[in-house]
């Protein structure tokens, strides 16, 4: 045999595998054509123009221009995982959702784990909430409880999220500060709303600069339902609890990882998961009927509290053990589409006014992000369970309908149909009134629950939130903030707020802050602030 017939080699198929000199496959255009030189363009002469006939080259170029999709609006930096959940015993009293109906049984699960507000190339160990974003592909379709390592939210109602994410990320004509709360337009955003009170205590804690995504606690934050198959609800309340227990690192350290190595946390979940040293999760969930919500005085559906678990103990549901590494972080951990939409039969919403929001945010968002209508296309975000719908066409449609039929109802007997005692159905929960944009005023407590969480930290963690708000506020360049925001934490407690007023070299002790501002009306904002008028 010739050389040439060595390295070309017909398979049983008849598909032609081609050999390089050196036994390695042969380098292709993408349309499957070999590849001679991959290091030299054509030219007129050794020294010559390059021509345009050089196909191979204009398609490696095209293609690399292209490399890049917009990053996630918020949780852009991010670090995802494979895995499987796993049902402790059956909660057929509570939902009907197939996968909680078998003890023992494993769910396959993506997991994303992220920081907020620094953009995709920003450092690990930031003062930031942490992303903690679930997909369990169930046999009912995926359910994403798209989550958070703090209980509670900054803002009340989903209108207001553009407001704090545009507060949080770099301002606008400087382009900084990339990934820290450490700012003027944050902390003028956060002391002109009250209500991120209890969030700020959180933000402001050891939570916000964990050790490792392996040693952090999740939650689904808002109110949600189950469902059971007599269609009765109850409320739930989900969380995420570390086999490994919770851990932090300090402010120090959290400066120095950042500077010696900015994937700290990706490599260490990457490390853990290599080494076969697999992170897990205990499901818990918190149970109530509407009864035991009128019992408080904070409402169940504002995302801003937390129901206690002294008050309302955690019961285990199930386990989340991640033991396998994406092959590509672009392809499963940069595509996967979370949203809060994604629900089986047997699990519903309340009617939280953020989760209300989101559930029309992330879709919307992942058109922009993904290019397409079409990506649950992408093997990431298809469901693992087999599913049919008339749905075609588009940009990268890899899986249109066959046959005949794309519509029902049709006199061809072909195609599916849909199914009221199977498919999903909305809780029917009865709802009246008029159409109005007001707060509830049960809505408007915003500091019980951040004292609360001050007092239940320890010494040093309490030491630690005063040195965090004392950092960070000093960092703002404008008094008046500075000042309202101790104005605030006169209203949780009043030797933290003195502690950071005179960190901050506080002159005078302002005011305490209207604890009774009526659910709409913004603070005023203080004559001192100066606009630059433009
Ligand atoms: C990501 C919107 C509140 C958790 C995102 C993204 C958007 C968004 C647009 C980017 C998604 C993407 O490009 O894939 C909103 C809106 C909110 C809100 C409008 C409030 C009105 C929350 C809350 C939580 C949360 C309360 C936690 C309970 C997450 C997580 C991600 C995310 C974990 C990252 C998902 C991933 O890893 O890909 N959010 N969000 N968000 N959001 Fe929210």
């Amino acid at each position: 045999a010739t050389v040439h017939d060595q390295q070309l080699h017909r398979g049983k198929g008849g598909e032609l595998h081609q050999f390089a000199e050196d036994g390695h496959e042969v380098l292709t255009t993408a349309q499957g054509g070999p590849v001679d030189d991959d290091q030299n363009t054509l030219r007129v002469g050794v020294r010559g123009p390059a021509l345009i006939e050089d196909f191979h080259f204009r398609e490696k170029l095209f293609h690399f221009d292209h490399e890049r999709i917009p990053e996630r609006v918020v949780h852009a930096r991010g670090y995802g995982a494979h895995g499987y959940f796993e049902t402790y015993e059956s909660l057929a009293h509570y939902t009907k959702a197939d996968f909680l109906q078998r003890p023992g049984e494993k769910t396959p699960a993506f997991v994303r784990f992220s920081t907020v507000a620094g953009s995709k190339g920003s450092f690990d160990l930031a003062r930031d909430v942490r992303g903690f974003a679930v997909k369990l592909y169930t046999q009912e379709g995926n359910w994403d409880l798209v989550g958070n390592n703090i209980p509670v939210f900054f803002i009340q109602d989903a209108i207001k999220f553009p407001d704090i994410i545009h507060a949080v990320k770099p301002e606008p004509d400087r382009g900084f500060p990339q990934a820290q709360s450490a700012h003027d337009n944050f902390w003028d955003f956060i002391s002109l709303t009250p209500e991120s009170m209890h969030m700020i205590m959180w933000v402001m804690s050891d939570r916000a600069i964990p050790r490792s995504f392996r040693f952090m606690e999740g939650f689904g934050v808002h109110t949600f339902r189950f469902i059971n198959a007599k269609d009765a609800s109850t409320f739930v309340k989900f969380h995420w609890k570390p086999k490994l227990g919770l851990q932090s690192v300090v402010w120090n350290e959290a400066v120095k990882i950042n500077g010696a190595d900015p994937d700290f946390h990706r490599r260490d979940l990457w490390q853990a998961i290599q080494s076969g040293n697999f992170p897990e999760w205990e499901l818990c969930v918190q149970l109530f009927d509407q009864d035991f919500a009128d019992s408080f005085d904070f409402d169940v559906l504002d995302p801003t509290k937390i129901i206690p678990e002294e008050v309302l103990p955690l019961q285990p549901i199930g386990r989340l053990v991640l033991d396998r590494m994406p092959d590509n972080f672009f392809a499963e951990t940069e595509q996967v589409a979370f949203m809060t939409q994604n629900v089986p039969p047997g699990i519903g919403f309340s009617n939280d006014p953020l989760l209300q929001g989101r559930n029309f945010s992330y879709l919307d968002t992942q058109l922009k992000r993904l290019g397409s209508a079409n990506f649950t296309h992408l093997p990431i975000n298809a469901p693992k369970c087999p599913f049919h719908h008339f749905q075609q066409d588009g940009h990268m449609a890899m899986r249109n309908p066959t046959g005949r039929v794309n519509y029902q109802p049709n006199s061809w007997g072909e195609g599916p149909r849909e199914s009221p005692s199977t498919g999903y159905r909305h809780f029917p929960s009865e709802e009246q009134g008029p159409k109005i944009r007001l707060r509830p005023e049960s809505f408007a407590d915003h500091y019980s629950q951040a004292r609360q969480f001050f007092m239940s930290q320890t010494l040093p963690e309490q030491r630690h939130i005063a040195m965090a708000l004392t950092f960070e506020l000093s960092k703002v360049e404008t008094s008046v903030i500075r000042e309202r925001m101790v104005s605030h934490l006169l209203n949780i407690d009043e030797t933290l707020a003195g502690k950071v007023a005179a960190g901050l070299g506080l002159a005078d002790m302002p005011k305490a802050a209207d604890a009774a501002v009526p659910p709409r009306q913004d603070l005023d904002p203080s004559p001192a602030l100066s606009i630059v008028e433009n």
